[in-house]
C-alpha cells in the first residue's frame, strides 16, 4: 500500500549536519519527499504538535529541545512508508535502537533522538496537514 507519513530531521540533526546523511537513507529506502521545509517551531507550534503527549513527564523537555533550533520538515510516499521510516528510524530511544538505524547511528540521547516519524496512518495525516497544505504535496505518482 502507498503511504504518506510526516517526518521531522529534528534540531540535534539539523546542527550536527546530518540532512543529506538522512535523506540518502529515506531514497535508498524508496521513499520519496514529496514536500520539505527547514523552519524554526515557535513554543506554541511545538506544543500544538506533541499536543498528545502534553501530560507526559518529559513534554517541556521535548517542546524545549525543539524548539532549540531550526528543524526539516517533509513527507514521505512509497510503498508502506511508515512503517518503512519508523525501520529506518529505529528505537525512540537511541541507546535501544539497532545498528544500521538513523538514531542508532546519529543521536544521542531520547530527547535529541534526530527524526520523528508518524506512527499510524491517522497521526501521518493528521501530522501531515499541521504542516503542509494539499498544493505543497508534490506526489509524482
Ligand atoms: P518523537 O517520535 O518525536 O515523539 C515524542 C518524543 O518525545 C520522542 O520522539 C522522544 O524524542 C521524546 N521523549 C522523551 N522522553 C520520552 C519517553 N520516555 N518516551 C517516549 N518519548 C520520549
Amino acid at each position: 500500500t502507498i503511504e504518506r507519513t510526516l517526518s521531522i530531521i529534528k534540531p540535534d540533526a539539523v546542527a550536527g549536519n546530518h540532512i543529506g546523511e538522512i535523506y540518502r537513507r529515506f531514497e535508498t529506502a524508496g521513499l520519496e519527499i514529496i514536500a520539505a521545509r527547514m523552519m524554526h517551531l515557535s513554543q506554541d507550534q511545538a506544543e500544538s504538535f506533541y499536543a498528545v503527549h502534553r501530560e507526559r513527564p518529559f513534554f517541556s523537555a521535548l517542546v524545549n529541545f525543539m524548539i532549540s533550533g531550526p528543524v526539516l520538515v517533509q513527507v514521505l510516499e512509497g510503498d508502506e512508508a511508515i512503517r518503512k521510516n519508523r525501520d529506518i528510524m529505529g528505537a525512540t530511544n537511541p541507546a535501544e535502537a539497532a545498528a544500521g538505524t538513523i538514531r542508532h547511528d546519529l543521536a544521542e540521547t531520547v530527547d535529541a533522538n534526530a527524526v520523528h516519524g508518524s506512527d499510524a496512518p491517522e497521526t501521518a495525516r493528521e501530522e501531515i496537514a499541521f504542516f503542509f497544505g494539499d498544493d505543497e504535496l508534490h506526489s509524482r505518482r
